[in-house]
């Protein structure tokens, strides 16, 4: 069994982008808007900020608070959207409860949507019309590819189906070429015998949330994992009280494996890698240094 390093995969992303950018005088520029306090997101933003750092792509955290309301969320986000210095717009999601997420996701310039989820790009998506891809499942083919691990041909079954993981890692590795060419089941909590599926695996990716939700048993032998979940668990010795984990055991289901990705330091470092390559990509189009 051996590990997927997703560390060491986005820190050279990272690195090849800040040589890139080493002595332009006009850099990137991303937005992330967060509302509320969500303390996960506070992480995920925070180490977003951190890959800007990193790159040299210029940042700007625009945290608004929990109680905005739905219009003047979308006046900030035409705001930017419409702002010639802005090349990148990111809206942090989930939204408090009382927001409409895929709303306010209209408000965001689709040629700025770094993370993929703007309906126009989720049809360039379905379309295999180029564009940018969500980041998460992005990360994902881009560490097997990383990693010499063949999709084309393979039985790839992907449990989870929400928009911004499962939905989209499906499209991707069904795309005709490419990194794709999978034959691929898509599971979820509706599944009947998911297990039965889960293991004619031959690349399992877990998208759930829940802890544990792969276990030993529903793993063929040999297979490769992907634990795409990050689960906050209670953990008295940890300094801050808890501690991350993934969907799938990974104590039980590893030594099953030819190759699996840990948490954290797998899926979720490929997901930053991933952002800032969409704001680079988003950056060379809007400033000419490719087509649009
Ligand atoms: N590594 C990263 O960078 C990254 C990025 C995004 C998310 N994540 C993590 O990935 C996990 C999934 O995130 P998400 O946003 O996709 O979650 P989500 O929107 O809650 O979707 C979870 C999916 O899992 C399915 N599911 C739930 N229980 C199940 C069960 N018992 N058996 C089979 N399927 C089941 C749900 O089915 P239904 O559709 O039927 O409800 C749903 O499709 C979370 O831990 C999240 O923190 C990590």
């Amino acid at each position: 069994m051996r590990l997927l390093d997703g560390n060491a995969l986005r820190d050279a992303i990272l690195a090849d982008i800040a040589a890139e950018l080493a002595g332009v005088t006009d850099p990137p520029r991303l937005v992330v808007v967060q509302v509320g306090a969500d303390p996960a997101s506070a992480v995920y933003v925070r180490n977003k900020m951190r890959a800007c750092r990193t790159t040299g792509v210029r940042s700007e955290h625009r945290h608004l608070p929990a109680a905005v309301d739905q219009a003047e969320l979308a006046a900030v986000l035409d705001a930017l959207s419409a702002d010639p210095a802005v090349h990148g717009l990111l809206l942090q999601l989930p939204l408090p409860a009382h927001l409409d997420a895929d709303d306010a996701m209209r408000h965001v310039d689709p040629e700025k949507d770094v993370d993929g989820f703007h309906p126009v790009n989720l049809g360039r998506l379905m379309a295999g019309l180029p564009g940018p891809r969500p980041c998460t499942p992005a990360g994902v083919l881009a560490l097997l590819a990383k990693e010499g691990i063949a999709i084309r041909g393979r039985e790839v079954v992907v449990v989870g189906r929400s928009l911004i993981v499962g939905k989209p890692l499906a499209l991707l590795l069904l795309e005709k070429g490419g990194r794709g060419d999978a034959t691929v089941t898509v599971c979820h909590s509706r599944t009947t015998d998911l297990a039965a599926h889960t293991r004619r695996a031959d690349i399992l990716v877990a998208a759930v949330g829940r802890p544990g939700a792969i276990t030993a048993e529903m793993v063929k032998e040999g297979a490769v994992v992907v634990d795409v979940g990050i689960n906050r668990i209670a953990d008295p010795s940890s300094k801050r009280g808890y501690r991350l984990v993934g969907d799938v055991d990974f104590a039980a289901v590893a030594p099953r494996t030819s190759a699996i990705t840990p948490v954290p330091g797998g899926v979720g470092a490929m997901t930053v890698a991933m952002l800032m390559s969409n704001t680079l990509d988003a950056w060379r189009r809007q400033s000419g240094r490719v087509e649009a």
